[in-house]
């Protein structure tokens, strides 16, 4: 069963919907393939949490939400690209994501790949066109985006995931953890980040703090992803359940076990929690998304 959304998540997933849509305009009949199909994979069922993790940081810190919408925007649809690549026959080969068929089901290969790097590029866009946000500011806020999307980010950590793929040795913790760290926790950091440069943070206390959260917050996100993928039922995920034992990937459940994945899982949010404690702010939402992020069935 769906847990019920927290209020952060539930304001983003308000805020961000209008945005992408605006970002996405055009209307289905009158839209080229490309846009189509960039439309299907965005606007239905995403969680959209990156984006509550832009808005959180930068709420957290003061700062209105509005200087905050292009960020958000900008890492769903990198992430949103980062998943249609994911489920190519070449990566996970996966039929089904957001509870619909993948976008290369829905469309075609060719399609999906270009519906990936035109949101790439429209996410850089976006962040790169906000006259609301300064000029500086937008610089960095390209910067954070590029290299957690990059090699030292998302892409490189999907290329040791296929690496691992289907090999009969299994990694170390070291390397599994850094596999997580770059193919999901990079964004999930780069979100807070973005939070953080569109507030223009520069107390080095809070820096610290709010990091070392999105650290542990970034890692217990993969886990409990592929915790769910062994134990969710069918249907509540919107994606295949079981699909990465079957692809013989290097997941937590895989290496270190089940029991040991739940406990490691956990001690990231009690690592995630400690982290905010020197932060002198209201940080109660950002501990509502880490404790959604752990409890999360779907
Ligand atoms: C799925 O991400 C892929 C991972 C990086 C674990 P999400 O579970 O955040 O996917 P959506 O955006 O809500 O569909
Ligand atoms: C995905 O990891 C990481 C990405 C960069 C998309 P998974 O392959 O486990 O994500 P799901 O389970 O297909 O959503
Ligand atoms: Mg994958
Ligand atoms: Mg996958
Ligand atoms: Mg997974």
């Amino acid at each position: 069963m769906m847990i019920q959304f927290p209020e952060p998540l539930a304001l983003a997933q308000a805020r961000i919907e209008p945005l992408l849509q605006h970002y996405l305009a055009g209307s289905p009949e009158a839209a080229s393939r490309l846009l189509s199909a960039m439309r299907y994979a965005n606007l239905e069922g995403g969680k959209r949490l990156r984006a509550a993790l832009v808005y959180t940081a930068a709420q957290t810190l003061g700062v209105a939400l509005e200087q905050a919408d292009s960020a958000a925007v900008a890492v769903e649809l990198v992430h949103t690209y980062s998943l249609i690549h994911d489920d190519l026959p070449a990566m996970d080969d996966s039929p089904l994501r957001r509870g619909m068929p993948s976008c290369h089901i829905a469309y075609d290969e060719a399609t999906a790949i270009l519906a990936g790097d035109a949101l790439q590029a429209l996410a850089f866009e976006v962040l790169a066109s906000d006259e609301n946000v300064a000029i500086g500011t937008r610089l960095k806020l390209v910067h954070t985006l590029a290299t957690a999307s990059g090699l030292q980010g998302m892409a490189g950590g999907q290329m040791i995931d296929l690496v691992y793929t289907g090999q009969n040795q299994k990694p170390g913790l070291w390397e599994l953890q850094e596999m997580h760290r770059l193919k999901t926790g990079a964004l999930l950091q780069a979100s807070i980040s973005m939070g953080c440069i569109c507030a223009q943070l520069s107390d080095l206390v809070i820096q610290k703090a709010i990091l070392a959260y999105g650290e542990a917050l970034g890692l217990a996100y993969q886990i409990q992803d592929d915790i769910l993928d062994v134990v969710s039922l069918e249907g509540d995920l919107g994606k295949p359940q079981g699909h990465d034992a079957s692809l013989h990937k290097m997941t937590y459940p895989a290496v270190v076990g089940l029991e040991e994945a739940y406990a490691m899982r956990d001690a990231l949010y009690q690592q995630g929690l400690a982290a905010l404690e020197p932060i002198p702010l209201d940080t109660s939402r950002l501990s509502t998304l880490f404790a959604f992020v752990v409890q999360r069935s779907s």
